[in-house]
Order: structure tokens, then sequence, then C-alpha cells
């Protein structure tokens, strides 16, 4: 067991506070992959739910502990999903849901932050900016401050993937993980790493987003100056100290990938998968592409995190990106 702030009695005990239309999502062979990444390639497909995006198995347990302790406000930072997925948590729980987020963020996202009834705040700057703002929010008002990845439900939340997965049948070789501040990778690497160690758990970042990938592999905080890729929900530049720890213990690669096979990732999604999906959730099928050859032969699983992307710039993406068909 790998001693991280996660439990794996705590992740089975959180999946009962989540609502299900988060549960349990598909998880499958798609095999019309198979023959343009040259492994075999199954999705695990978080999209297919009221935010699309995985982030709301988090929010779920969040709102879920606040509303049983009679709280009545909280805000978060995020980079659009996080807090739409709060939103959509607090709404029906009673909760005043304050959002803090970029103002670059795409449009979907924010627009469906306000359509849940939130308060969004906008701050010209970064998510990282957006979590400094959001703390000084938290400290005037005296709410309750959501840090993703630090609180630790928002990483148990994410680990009933884990569990999800290490339940499947056939089993996998290797599972690829969207990293940005960490919730994802270290909530899903603790379950593999716990129930299924021979799996391989990668983490995957934009070259133009690299701090929790350079941190993990000098074993210490790395921040960046700026962030420079199209996959905004993984574009961070403070690494949190805890959350690195817990990566250090659970994941056993962190790579980098180009922002042509971000795109390129998101047109094979959509010409062989028919998904449409937002950059994050392409970065898995771009660390294929980048290293054919680590993974041929191999049944890797993808972690299909989210789908909330603006049309005109998922159309720009995808009519550039270049084929990549054999
Ligand atoms: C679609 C998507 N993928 C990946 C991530 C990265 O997850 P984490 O911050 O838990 O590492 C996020 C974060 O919001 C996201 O929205």
């Amino acid at each position: 067991m790998p001693e991280t702030r996660l439990d794996i009695d705590r992740i089975r005990a959180a999946r009962r506070m989540i609502d299900p239309v988060f549960l349990d999502t598909p998880l499958y062979r798609c095999d019309a992959l198979d023959p343009a990444l040259g492994c075999a390639v199954s999705i695990k497909l978080e999209t297919a739910n009221p935010v699309r995006s995985f982030k709301a198995r988090g929010t779920e347990l969040i709102a879920g502990l606040l509303a049983g302790d009679g709280a009545g406000a909280v805000v978060c930072a995020s980079a659009g999903n996080l807090g739409q997925a709060l939103a959509w948590s607090g709404r029906g729980r009673g909760l005043d849901v304050t959002v803090v987020a970029p103002r670059s963020a795409p449009a979907a996202k924010l627009d469906r932050i306000r359509a849940l009834d939130a308060r969004l705040e906008l701050v010209d700057g970064d998510f990282d900016l957006a979590r400094e703002r959001a703390a000084a929010v938290a400290r005037y008002e005296g709410i309750r401050l959501i840090e993703d990845s630090q609180d630790i439900e928002t990483c148990e939340g994410a680990a009933t993937i884990g569990l999800e997965l290490v339940g499947a049948v056939p089993t996998f070789d290797a599972v690829l993980i969207a990293l940005g501040g960490g919730a994802l990778a270290t909530g899903v690497g603790h379950v593999v790493k716990a129930l299924a160690p021979e799996v391989e758990v990668i983490c995957v970042q934009p070259l133009g987003a690299p701090a929790m990938t350079h941190s993990w592999r000098q074993r210490r905080v790395v921040t960046t100056g700026s962030t420079d890729t199209i996959a905004d929900g993984v574009a961070a530049r403070r690494p949190i100290p805890a959350v690195l720890d817990d990566l250090l213990l659970v994941a056993d690669d962190a790579v980098l990938v180009q922002e042509s096979s971000i795109m390129a990732g998101m047109r094979m999604l959509l010409d062989h998968a028919g998904l449409v999906v937002e950059p994050s959730a392409a970065l898995g099928v771009a660390a294929i592409l980048e290293d054919r050859d680590r993974f041929a032969g191999r049944h890797v699983v993808t972690i299909v995190c989210g789908g909330n992307v603006d049309m005109d710039a998922y159309h720009r993406w995808v009519g550039v990106a270049p084929d990549h068909t054999p």
C-alpha cells in the first residue's frame, strides 16, 4: 500500500456520497483507435455526465460533507471544470458557491458555472492567480475555501475512477492520466498501486505547462513563470507540496507532450471514437502518439476526463491537426 494521504476504505466509502450519475462510467476497448496508435486502447469515459468532466466525483463528496455540517457558503478557484462541478453539487444541497476563474477560461465553462447559479468572479490572470484571489475571498467573507488537489476529498473523488478501473476485466498494462494539480493522478494512482501494482501509472502534461512533471522528476517543487498550452484544464504553475509527495509514491512516469500531438489526439478521438473532448482529455492519446514504441502491443487505458470546449476553438484545433493514420 503506498503511504499517501489517501486510504482505500475511505475511497470505497466515498462512492456512497457521489450521485450515481457520475459513477461507473463507460470503460471499453476502443479498437478503432488501435491501428493508428499501435496498441490496444481502452477508454474510460468521464464526459457523459451533467458537467462533462470527472471533477464532480470530488465535489459531490465535498458538498455532501459541507451540507451535513450545515456550512452555507464555499469558494474555489477553478480553470473551469472544478467550478462547474462544485456549482452542480452545491446547487442540489443549498450551498452558496463562488467560483474564481481566469477571464480567459473557455466561455463554455464560464457560461455553465453561471447557469448553475454560482457566483462567478473573473480574474485577469491565470489559474494560480485565481487561487490567490479565492483564498482572499475566503478570508474576507469567512467562508470555506475548496482547494483542488490539496483538499483530500478532491483526490478521493477522483480515486473512485481507480476502483472502477482495477475491478475491470480484462486487465490492462498501463493507465495514462492527465496531470494538472494532481487530484486525478494521485487518486487513481493510489488505487492502482494499492490493488493492481503491476499496472504502469503514467502522468501526462503539456510541454507548455510542465511544473508538476518537472517537480516529479526533480523530487522537489518546481514552479514555472507562465503556461502556454491549449490544455486549459491542466495549466498550473505552482505545484502543491503534499500532492507532489503523493505523486512521487504512485506515479511510474510523468511525460510531456507537444501541442500538435494534443490536437492530433483530439482529432483521433473524434474520427475513431466519435468523441468531442477538450484538450486535457487528449493528453493520453498524445503521449501514445509521441512514443509508439513504448506502448506497442500493450493494453493501455486512457481516461477521457473532460469535454468542455469552445466549439470555434475546437474546430480550429481539430481542423489543423495532422492526420496520424498510418
Ligand atoms: C478535463 C480535465 N482534465 C484533467 C484535469 C487535471 O486534473 P487534476 O487537477 O486533478 O490533476 C482537469 C482539472 O481540472 C480537467 O478539468
